[in-house]
């Protein structure tokens, strides 16, 4: 019997907790993966895992190491960048795990040069990019080459030809910093490079049909997605967005499988939004102002300690402004980027927004994290737990209950909120549904109710032990 694939996405702005999530279906044998594979992004990544060796920040190795027996392969989606690949393998090996034999990386994934994450520093600041050179990497790979010049390579051909290859690559870099007169040691770039990319040769894939031939011998593949829907190259806030697919068709064509194996769909969903670098997020606690103050400095102005050592955070809970509200929730829940460190900005649930990213993905089964967090506005001012279930046009006061296709309509409306009971309690102790109040559970049923999907389980603390299955 041939096995079967899964697809697990983050329904929202990224950093919905998909790394626990997964980490928790693959280990209760909820999905029965041997095979753990991504097949989007790399180092914008960032999925906080627990495991028996401690706390690790994935960003390009998907999370299958901490189960024993279990392949890790990163599909030609994928863009590979070496310099943090490489320390990021060793790291995990430096804890006991070996990925020798386990972690398959496909020969065809793009490589992001050195140009490409100078060019990222040099000009991702509109968006708020994670700087790891992701947009300038698939930009190359689409352009294949710019002329004679830009020549993208990906990781199978470079180690073929390597001394060829490393020229390639300091002529783009050259070109790069001229044109946009960076002030870059090359030299020493273009060596590092080639180090590292030299490293990972032991991990690397030829077999474009690798998990093919498994999945026709009975194995089972979780497609792990990466950032997230609203963040879709194509489909997302564009130009506020990531640069590959993210959504779960991706899976597919960035996973080397075809989709006849396609068992199910799983999305992660956060019920404390939030959102890292520029663009819109019409359910944010303070609008644009929260937007403005999160990105000072490119993001990198107001950090956990300095936001820490600025504010009485009991105070700003009990504020009336919900820009203040929204920086109390950020230090109390945490909310800080797991690869760049920056604040995230905070808002409510948006229904309207989560419905729609569920039909778009023909998502089947809908995870929701951080439900504990929702205690804290108990200890608000506001009269219930704000939900955002349509939209209204500032300009004429026509709700909507769709989200906008473009942008600048993003801008134009404001949401409309419904509150739902209070819980009064902390839920970190719940392990089962007979310990939740029922307050949560209503809060479950509503937001199942409106997406229309179910929820087969929540999230009632970082820990991983803190989860309660519903389903
Ligand atoms: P990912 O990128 O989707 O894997 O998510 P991240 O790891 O970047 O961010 C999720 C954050 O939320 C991490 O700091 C997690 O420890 C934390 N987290 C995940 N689930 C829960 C939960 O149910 N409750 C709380 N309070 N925190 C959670
Ligand atoms: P995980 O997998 C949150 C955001 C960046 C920026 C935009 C483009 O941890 O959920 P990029 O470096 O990709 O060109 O940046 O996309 N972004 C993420 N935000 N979580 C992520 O991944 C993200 N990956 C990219 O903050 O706004
Ligand atoms: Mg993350």
């Amino acid at each position: 019997m041939t096995g079967k694939s899964y697809v697990s996405i983050g329904a929202q702005y990224g950093d919905e907790g998909k790394g626990k999530i997964t980490d928790i279906l693959v280990s209760e044998g909820n999905i029965p993966a041997d095979i753990i594979a991504r097949f989007n992004g790399a180092n914008n990544a960032g999925h906080n895992v627990q495991t028996a060796k401690g706390n690790f920040i994935l960003h390009a190795i998907p999370g299958f190491f901490q189960h024993r027996k279990k392949l890790g392969y990163i599909g030609s989606g994928c863009v590979v960048l070496p310099e943090k690949t490489r320390p990021e393998i060793s790291e995990i090996e430096r804890n006991g795990y070996s990925l020798e034999g386990r972690l398959f990386i496909s020969a065809k994934c793009t490589l992001v040069q050195p140009a490409d994450v100078f060019l990222d520093k040099a000009t991702g600041k509109e968006v708020g990019t994670t700087g790891n050179g992701i947009g300038p990497a698939y930009a190359r790979q689409a352009l294949r080459q710019l002329g004679n010049k830009l020549r993208n390579i990906r990781i199978g051909d470079y180690l073929e030809n390597r001394r060829e290859m490393q020229e390639i690559v300091r002529q783009n870099l050259e070109e790069i910093c001229q044109q946009y007169k960076i002030p870059a040691d090359t030299e020493a770039a273009v060596e590092i490079f080639d180090r590292e990319t030299k490293a990972l040769g032991k991990y690397v894939c030829y077999d474009p049909l690798f998990l093919v031939s498994r999945v026709e011998e009975g194995k089972n593949v979780l497609f792990e997605g990466a950032n997230a829907v609203m963040l879709d190259a194509v489909t997302g806030d564009v130009p506020f967005v990531t640069s590959s697919r993210t959504i779960a068709a991706g899976a597919y064509s960035g996973g080397d499988l075809p989709p006849k194996y396609h068992a199910k769909t799983i999305a992660v969903a956060k019920a404390l939004m939030s959102r890292v670098g520029n663009g819109p997020f019409i359910a944010e606690l303070g609008g644009e102002r929260s937007e403005r103050y999160c990105n000072e400095e490119g993001g990198y102005k107001y950090t956990k300690e300095k936001e820490a050592q600025l504010y009485d955070v009991a105070k700003l809970l009990k504020s009336d402004d919900p820009f203040q509200l929204g920086i109390a929730l950020r230090m109390l829940s945490d909310e800080y980027g797991a690869t760049t460190g920056r604040p995230r900005r905070i808002g409510m649930l948006d229904l309207v927004m989560l419905r729609q990213n569920c039909k778009q993905n023909g998502v089947d089964e809908l995870y929701l994290t951080k439900v504990d967090v929702m205690e804290l506005y108990s200890r608000t001012r506001l009269p219930g737990i704000p939900v955002v279930v349509a939209y209204k046009y500032e300009s004429d006061g026509e709700i909507t209950e769709f989200p906008p296709s473009t942008v600048a309509q993003s801008r134009k409306v404001t949401p409309v909120v419904e509150y739902l009971p209070h819980f009064f309690w902390e839920l970190s102790y719940a392990r089962k549904a007979k310990d939740l109040p029922g307050e949560v559970h209503e809060f479950v049923s509503f937001v199942e109710d409106f997406v229309g999907v179910p929820i087969y389980g929540i999230g009632v603390g970082p820990k991983r032990e803190e989860f309660v299955r519903l389903k």
